[in-house]
Formats: C-alpha cells, sequence, structure tokens
C-alpha cells in the first residue's frame, strides 16, 4: 500500500467521533515503536516531520523508513509536514513525496495567513497534496522558538469561516489552551481547554475537521522516572486525557504528539543507564526505549484517540 492522504481518514473520524494520532518522528526507533503499536491496534496513523526532524534525520531517510513501515505493516498511513513555515519548505516536501502539508502562518497577521496559505494550496491540491493551516497561536516551544504566554493567542471563531473559503485548507488547527513542550500549565494551574471556542468553530465549519497541536499529557509516570534516574524536570504538567477524549468526539480529528514520545524513549534510557552503567551498545538502550514508545502508542490509540479497529 503506498503512503495515503489524510481526506478519507478525516471523514470517517469525523463521522466516528475519534481522532488520528500524529506522532513526530525523528527516528527508525520512533517509527517502529510507533507502527508496531499500530498494527497491533489495527489503527491508521499519521506521522509528522518537522523541519528541526529534517534536518536532524534528512528527508529522504524519514520517507524511506515510513516507506518501510508501510511495508512491514500494511497500515493506512499518511507522512505530513509539521509547522511548514514557507512555501519553499512545503514544495520541497510536496515534491519529496509527502501527502500532507501544514502551513504554520499563524504568527503573521490575518490577510498574510491567508495569502501564505492560499499559495501552499494551489501547489499541494495540484499535486493531489493535503494541506492543514493554523488560526490563533499556542505558546510553548516548537522549532526552538519559544512563544511566551503573552505572545499566545486563542483563535477566533469569527474568522474561521472566511479564512477556510480564502484559502481552501483541508483542515484546520486552532488554539485553545493546548501549547508545545512538557510545561503546559503553571505549577498549581487547573488545565483547562477553551471548549466554548471548539464548540463555536464546529457550527461555523460544519463537518471540517479541526486539528489539536500541544496535546501530549506529560505523563506522570515517566516523568517521575526520568527524574528517579538522575534527570530534572521540575513540575511538567500536560493535558488531561479527559479533556482530549472529549475534543476527539467533538470536531477534532488530528491529536499531534511529540512530547509524550520524548518523555517514554527518554525514561526507558535513563532507567537503562541506571541500572546497566556498564553497557555502551546502542542497541541495549534503544531496545527498551522502542518499547516504551510502543507502549505508549498502544495506550493513546486505545484510551485517548479512539482510533483503535479503524484502519
Ligand atoms: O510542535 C513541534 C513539535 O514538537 C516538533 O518539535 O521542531 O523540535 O522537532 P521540533
Ligand atoms: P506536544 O509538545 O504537546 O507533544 O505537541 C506536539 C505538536 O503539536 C507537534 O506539532
Ligand atoms: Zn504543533
Amino acid at each position: 500500500m503506498p503512503l495515503v492522504s489524510t481526506k478519507e481518514m478525516f471523514e470517517k473520524a469525523y463521522k466516528g467521533g475519534y481522532a488520528i494520532g500524529a506522532f513526530n518522528v525523528n527516528n527508525m526507533e520512533i517509527i517502529q515503536g510507533i507502527t508496531e503499536a499500530a498494527k497491533e491496534e489495527n489503527a491508521p496513523l499519521i506521522l509528522q516531520v518537522s523541519s528541526g526532524a529534517r534536518k536532524y534525520a534528512n528527508h529522504t531517510y524519514l520517507v524511506k523508513l515510513v516507506e518501510a513501515a508501510i511495508q512491514e505493516t500494511g497500515l493506512p498511513i499518511a507522512l505530513h509536514l509539521d509547522h511548514g513555515d514557507t512555501f519553499e519548505l512545503c514544495k520541497s516536501c510536496i515534491d519529496g513525496g509527502f501527502t500532507s502539508v501544514m502551513i504554520d502562518g499563524s504568527h503573521h497577521s490575518f490577510e498574510d495567513n491567508i495569502a501564505l496559505t492560499r499559495q501552499v494550496v494551489e501547489y499541494a491540491h495540484a499535486h493531489g497534496v493535503a494541506v492543514e493551516g493554523e488560526l490563533g497561536r499556542l505558546a510553548g516551544i516548537e522549532d526552538a522558538v519559544n512563544v511566551s504566554d503573552k505572545d499566545a493567542s486563542y483563535t477566533d471563531p469569527d474568522q474561521v469561516q472566511e479564512f477556510v473559503e480564502k484559502t481552501g485548507v483541508d483542515s484546520l488547527a486552532i488554539a485553545i489552551g493546548t501549547s508545545h513542550g512538557a510545561y503546559k500549565f503553571k505549577p498549581g494551574q487547573k488545565p483547562q481547554l477553551r471548549f466554548d471556542i471548539l464548540e463555536e468553530v464546529e457550527k461555523r465549519l460544519p463537518g471540517f475537521p479541526i486539528v489539536l497541536h500541544g496535546a501530549s499529557s506529560v505523563i506522570p509516570k515517566y516523568v517521575d522516572i526520568i527524574n528517579a534516574n538522575g534527570g530534572r524536570m521540575p513540575d511538567a504538567i500536560g493535558i488531561p486525557e479527559d479533556m482530549l477524549r472529549k475534543a476527539a468526539s467533538m470536531a477534532v480529528c488530528k491529536i499531534n504528539i511529540d512530547s509524550d514520545l520524548r518523555l517514554a524513549m527518554t525514561a526507558a534510557i535513563r532507567e537503562h543507564f541506571a541500572q546497566c552503567p556498564e553497557h555502551f551498545d546502542p542497541r541495549q538502550y534503544l531496545s527498551p526505549a522502542r518499547a516504551n514508545i510502543k507502549e505508549l502508542v498502544k495506550h493513546k490509540l486505545v484510551n485517548v484517540l479512539g482510533c483503535n479497529g479503524k484502519a
């Protein structure tokens, strides 16, 4: 089976009240852990590559690894550019075999965001590739850019119809209180999402797939293992799983997860070296790292996204 588009995945997810997991990939072990989990749960997948991942691992290596995963699993997998920031980057991924791209113009003015997104949509659609746009701005860390809380802004539901009509995007990322990275809420702060905004967006765009970025739950088990084995992560707080499940039952069809993968992998490696400090063969510590990714992704597919059995 070749790489698939997100179009059919989103149509089914919207109707079925579940979401597709969009997991960030950077190397072979991460791709194997995610796709082995999805195979066992018979779940559709979006594997996404940031510009940082592309710089780290090289476009061709990542595409070939994902193709290998499709060959091994037979699953419907879409390959997506995460947070594309220029037309040229999106074009390069479209020309290089991706089936979906995000153009993130959220830091531009409304008008400039529309113009940039429209330019990407015209090229992408001419090549059969789907496009995700973004309106509103998440706080947190993204590819070494730190968006402060004061620069973050919720999506304005009054703008979404005009944005979708004028750009022609296939899905829309919105800001309702999630943020990138492991420190989403301050210590003592009660995690909250603006479901009222999501409801308003859903009313203005009936049947249209919405995307949630910054949706890691920062699972305490992994943070505790990291800190028990020499790590220093202060008060890491993520999005509660029940809130993600609620979003998935609404218009949210794609939920982005990266930080939780990083934590699961790092927890396994720290624990391994604490127990076996004499080891130096990467296979010895990357095997438990890959196993932790698999365990985490199975949990997400079944208990958070609800997309198990939907491949
Ligand atoms: O939203 C950002 C993703 O977590 C990707 O992070 O740019 O460090 O690869 P990265
Ligand atoms: P997290 O940092 O919450 O995993 O978000 C990842 C993301 O939004 C990738 O685009
Ligand atoms: Zn993101």
